[in-house]
């Protein structure tokens, strides 16, 4: 395509997309000295503003050539002005593949700008360019640009280890597609874990202090005795990669994770999991958890145990979960375990015999347990 001549003005509302012009550099050029930028994107750094000339002199052979379609963001800059808001495009990879990939000025973050420029893109790149796919890639932990592409309808399709470059790292990536048939509607329920509080007990999102004593906790014998043959983080360097992933699963509506912690002084106390929520039709959950050695035996998981419950049966329109029930399964040798099932109210339903493997060798009877939601 001719640049600029054939490069269509896209716009809804107060975002524009439009060919890149000289006016651009300086905006351009601020974008890309801005820290957030460069952690999540492959920009050289340090930054230039020949860098960014010479970025916005190549937009016309991109377009020529065809390999990569971008358009200078155009968002409300106050007053009724108008400012540049950073870059989008698709690359075309071929067979209707199209690549997204986007970046906003900081000056225009979190009001939805790149949100609507997506959608301007997509029309016009599964309709006047006749694309079938739109892929979208970042680096694992780049929340913002997953809730972009979630919220124009992507489906996450997992990671990838170690495959996206960035100044000479191999970083890991997270994908998503987008087809032309596909609604331009979330496809997850996107969940947070809240804040929830009871005297001394806070449930609250996993936080990165947390590392010493989560480590502590799920490496103590008894944890070890109990949860062993289980994966979870047992190294500061997984708990660092379960830190970054902690809201992944929720933004997929299949599960929540809290840290445990004392109210008063934010101790990491442990951890409580609720998971197999499935998607948007969920009314069910399974729970998980562990407590520091040293804030074991005074009723801590008992405490976050309701805490949990409360938010998973209390109605959705509240902002909760509205499940029907909550189940737990423990080992039919971990009495410590079934006490906190017995004490929030929870019913042995049965038991699974012989699936739970324990790290000494031997195999035991997991004793299954649920509370139903009465009000429902
Ligand atoms: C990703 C980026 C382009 C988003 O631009 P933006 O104009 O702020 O986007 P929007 O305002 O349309 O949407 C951002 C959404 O992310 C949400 N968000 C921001 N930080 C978040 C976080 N840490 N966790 C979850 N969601 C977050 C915002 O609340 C908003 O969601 P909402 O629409 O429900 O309110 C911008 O953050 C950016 O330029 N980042 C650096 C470059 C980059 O990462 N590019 C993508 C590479 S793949």
């Amino acid at each position: 395509m001719r640049f600029p001549d054939d490069v269509p003005t896209l716009s809804t509302g107060v975002v524009r997309l439009r060919a890149h012009t000289t006016d651009d550099i300086e905006g351009v050029y601020e974008q890309c000295v801005d820290p957030v930028s460069q952690r999540w994107t492959t920009l050289p750094v340090p930054y230039t503003r020949e860098d960014a000339a010479d970025f916005v002199a190549r937009r016309a052979a991109a377009w020529e050539e065809d390999r990569d379609w971008g358009f200078a963001i155009e968002a409300d800059g106050g007053a009724g002005a108008s400012r540049f808001g950073g870059t989008i495009s698709i690359g075309p990879k071929g067979s209707g593949i199209g690549e997204l990939a986007f970046g906003a000025h900081p000056g225009v973050r979190g009001k939805g700008v790149m949100s609507a420029a997506v959608k301007l893109i997509l029309d016009w790149g599964f309709g006047r360019m006749g694309l079938h796919t739109v892929t979208w890639a970042a680096n694992a932990g780049n929340y913002p640009s997953w809730r972009v592409a979630w919220r124009n309808g992507f489906t996450y399709e997992g990671s990838s280890r170690a495959t996206l470059p960035q100044r000479g790292e191999a970083l890991d990536a997270w994908h998503g597609t987008l087809l032309a048939s596909d609604s331009r509607e979330p496809k997850t329920r996107w969940l947070r874990p809240p804040r929830l509080t009871a005297g001394r007990v806070v449930l609250r999102d996993v936080a990165v202090t947390d590392e010493r004593r989560y480590v502590e906790a799920t490496t103590d014998s008894e944890a070890l005795r109990w949860l062993g043959a289980i994966p979870m983080p047992r190294t500061p360097a997984e708990f660092r990669l379960m830190y970054r992933d902690r809201l992944l699963s929720a933004s997929l509506g299949s599960a929540l994770r809290w840290s445990i912690a004392d109210a008063e002084d934010d101790t990491y106390l442990g951890t409580l999991n609720l998971f197999g929520l499935g998607g948007l039709d969920y009314n069910s959950g399974e729970v998980g958890y562990h407590v520091h050695p040293d804030a074991r035996g005074r009723g801590v998981m008992t405490t976050a145990l309701r805490l949990l419950i409360g938010h998973a049966f209390a109605a959705e329109s509240d902002g909760s979960l509205g499940l029907q029930r909550v189940s737990l399964g423990a080992a039919a040798t971990n009495p410590a375990s079934q006490q906190v099932a017995r004490a929030c109210g929870f019913t042995e339903t049965g038991r699974d015999r012989r699936c739970y493997n324990l790290p000494d060798g031997s195999v035991v009877d997991l004793l299954r347990f649920d509370l139903l939601n009465d009000a429902a």
